[in-house]
């Protein structure tokens, strides 16, 4: 067998097999197979898809190429993945509540690339939270206080790692059975035995349509059930930012009022809609509505909060910085975005957009070396569906360099269309 064969195979849109699979995963792992080789092999099969039979062996191929978590002995534990999106922190404020009503969170999170955000980066924004310890510690974390949160260590899915940068270089991100694969590799070898996932759509996710979140729900909803996962998707939509905030100590501020009631609405519909399915897998309630009320009823008692505290200060974060959120670091220049030019309701404010000139403020990475600036971004005051008045402040640019600030500013004037 040799990878030009494989190739050509794809290429002429033939089936491969789960030997060839296997093959190319456990030969481009071990540095045998070149990176031209592996983006042929990807354009491919970008082009010319993947049975399920395939996406399935590839899956199951990239879970073991690094260890699989053993997570037997805390019992049954869920996670949550979302395929992605802008001024998502989700994570943030679910996870502390599930923990919080006994459930326990074992999660690995990634970091932001592309226009996408990413909860590691902005985690690192607290002081002190060491997203990167071993996986010993990590088990030790949950079995001590029922949550951990952090990054993807390195021999998770590391064929994953290898061909997930690949893709993002060559363009080939936006293919169903290359991200089931990918997500679900990453689920399965970190170790829950249950798994909801958020499958984001519009402008700011990977899938266009409603339809394509779909199809793409049911691909990685099937590869859990033949993996002995149970798995529940949920489809949300990502035409716009999630929330108020873009950006990461934003974003984590945002999170932990939030975690105190002060939670915008889309942020809510997201969190509930996940949490009380989480609950109902991890076998606390099998009705979605009382598991939302139970969600709900431990913010305003504040034991999700505490929990979240308890979870910084478990990993060496500096808690004071979520006792008193003014602490985090402020970007020096914090200026408003005025729209002057009509009346009318706010129709468009494309998530992809905002998630760009995040990056461009210094919020995102470009390459994956990039250091992120953790106190830039955008808070967004009016939304699609609101009313704007000439002269009203629609937005905040929160910037570090004055002269990009600037340019951000009339940049999201136009990002803004209003009717
Ligand atoms: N998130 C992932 O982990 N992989 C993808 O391919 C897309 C989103």
């Amino acid at each position: 067998m040799n990878i030009q064969e494989i190739i050509a195979k794809k290429r002429d849109k033939q089936e491969l097999t789960k030997e060839e699979i296997n093959f190319f995963i456990t030969e481009y792992t071990n540095n045998n197979i070149a990176d031209y080789q592996a983006s042929a092999l990807i354009m491919a099969i970008y082009l010319n898809g993947m049975s399920k039979e395939e996406t399935v062996n590839l899956t199951t191929a990239m879970a073991t190429s690094g260890n699989i978590l053993d997570l037997s002995e805390i019992g049954t534990v869920v996670d949550k993945h979302s395929t992605g999106g802008v001024g998502d922190k989700v994570t943030l404020i679910l996870v502390p509540i599930i923990a919080s009503l006994g459930v326990p969170v074992a999660k690995m999170s990634g970091r932001g690339l592309g226009y996408t955000g990413g909860t590691i980066d902005k985690l690192e924004s607290i002081p002190g939270y060491k997203t990167n310890i071993s996986e010993e510690e990590f088990i030790q974390n949950v079995k001590k206080i029922g949550i951990s949160l952090i990054g993807q260590t390195m021999n998770l899915a590391p064929a994953d790692k290898k061909i997930y940068a690949l893709r993002d270089a060559t363009s080939t991100t936006e293919s169903i059975p290359l991200i089931a694969s990918s997500i679900m590799s990453k689920k399965i070898a970190a170790g829950a035995n249950k798994i909801v996932l958020d499958v984001t759509y519009g402008s700011g996710a990977f899938m266009q349509t409603k339809e394509r979140a779909k199809e793409l729900a049911n691909e990685m909803i099937e590869i859990g059930r033949l993996a002995g996962r149970e798995t529940v998707a949920v489809i949300t939509p990502m035409e716009e930012p999630l929330g108020k905030n873009v950006g990461n100590n934003l974003e984590v501020i945002e999170a932990v009022e939030a975690l105190k009631g002060n939670i915008a609405e889309d942020v809510k519909n997201v969190v509930l809609e996940l949490g009380s399915n989480m609950l109902k897998l991890a076998g606390k309630g099998k009705d979605l509505e009382d598991n939302k009320s139970k969600m709900m009823d431990n913010i305003l008692n504040g034991k999700a909060l505490e929990k979240f505290k308890e979870l910084v200060a478990n990993q060496g974060g500096d808690v004071t910085y979520i006792k008193d959120t003014n602490k985090f670091e402020k970007a020096k220049y914090i200026l408003p975005v005025t729209l002057e030019e009509q009346n009318g309701i706010v129709k468009e404010l494309k998530a992809e957009e905002v998630g760009k000139l995040s990056v461009f403020l210094g919020g995102g990475r470009i390459r994956k070396e990039d250091k992120i600036d953790s106190s830039v971004g955008i808070t967004l005051i009016k939304k699609i569906g609101d009313k704007i008045e000439k002269g009203d402040t629609v937005a905040y640019i929160h910037a570090n360099d004055e002269k990009k600030g600037k340019e951000a500013v009339q940049r999201l004037k136009e990002i803004y269309v209003i009717e």
